[in-house]
């Protein structure tokens, strides 16, 4: 593996799953994989799981690890091509990216979407310029249209609790205030998509997501019927995909909060979120506190999904 970006780089799912069982069973196995290596995590957004949980996949692995909060401290950074440089922002990626990539070994990358081109958040114009310019191995920790290291997590996590072969597994909007970005679901229902498993999608007419992404998933509007015989509820809010209205919230009805009203319908299903989770937006105190709620054991695996990918990147250094 080179570049990390979407499920496309971590090859066979199976396989991928088998390192992720060895990570877990025995985290200090490849101490010496990372040695004299140097890990660049690079946060244009906040963070607290994605930041911790690389930083100690890469400290597993005895690599060295920096970490950059773009916008605290460091230069402001343009990212336009060609653009007179007469703003606010002093350095130009174009020198600011190979200076980083000069002082490391492998780059993480976290850009979320800006909401002020569509096209620029689709292209993941920032995400581009780091495998472009680095020169170094890139691997994402949350970009604009994509979160592969949750959604792997995610994935070990189904495995880890599912009780048949090909669960049913529905992802379900769910109400928040302000407009998030489209990469949680988005990258999520690409990586169930690579499974076996009855994948399903409910959220509100006007919320559909890139058909790129949804592909062969179900799409439900109706969500009591979505939820029937769920066994894994996966609630996340997202921002409107489809102009006019990218970036925009167009409701914010409590109806899709996941509360245990909607949880009865479900096969016992587990509850699942990336988290930060807005409790009683989201999901209500009752789900997120019941025994069927797994969102801590979810988070810790992205410690295993970091190892695994950051072993595969040193190894092909
Ligand atoms: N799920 C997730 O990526 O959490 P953070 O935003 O805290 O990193």
């Amino acid at each position: 593996m080179r570049n990390f970006i979407s499920v496309k780089d971590i090859g066979n799912l199976n396989d991928a799953l088998l390192k992720a069982k060895e990570v877990k069973e025995n985290p200090f196995a490849n101490q010496t994989l990372g040695k004299n290596k140097t890990a660049l995590l690079i946060f244009f957004n906040s963070s607290l799981r994605t930041r911790l949980s690389t930083q100690k996949a890469a400290m597993n692995l005895g690599m060295n690890v920096m970490v950059l909060d773009v916008n605290q401290g460091a230069w402001k950074l343009e990212s336009e091509i060609g653009v007179i440089m007469d703003g606010d922002k002093p350095e130009h990626m174009l020198e600011a990216i190979p200076v980083m990539g000069a002082y490391c070994d492998v780059i993480g990358v976290r850009s979320f979407a800006q909401f002020e081109s569509k096209s620029d958040d689709y292209n993941e114009v920032i995400l581009n310029q780091f495998i472009r310019y680095s020169g170094k191995p890139v691997f994402s920790m949350e970009a604009a249209t994509r979160h592969p290291l949750q959604s792997f997590a995610d994935l070990i996590t189904i495995e880890q609790f599912k009780k048949k072969d090909k669960p049913k597994v529905v992802l379900t909007w769910a109400p928040h205030p302000r407009a998030l970005p489209q990469a949680v679901p988005n990258s999520f229902a690409e990586w169930m998509n690579a499974t076996d498993y009855e994948f399903v999608i409910t959220h509100p007419e006007g919320y559909e997501l890139d058909n790129q992404f949804v592909r062969e998933a179900t799409v439900e509007y109706d969500k009591e019927k979505a939820y029937k015989n769920a066994d894994f509820i996966y609630a996340k809010n997202w921002s409107a995909y489809i102009d006019p209205n990218y970036g925009k919230v167009l409701s914010t009805d409590r109806d899709w909060t996941v509360d245990s009203r909607k949880m009865k319908l479900t096969n016992n299903a587990y509850f699942m979120h990336c988290l930060p989770v807005r409790r009683n937006m989201i999901v209500s105190d009752e789900v997120i506190d019941s025994k069927q709620s797994i969102v801590i054991p979810q988070a810790a695996n992205r410690v295993v999904s970091a190892q695994v990918v950051l072993s595969e990147i040193l190894r092909n250094l």
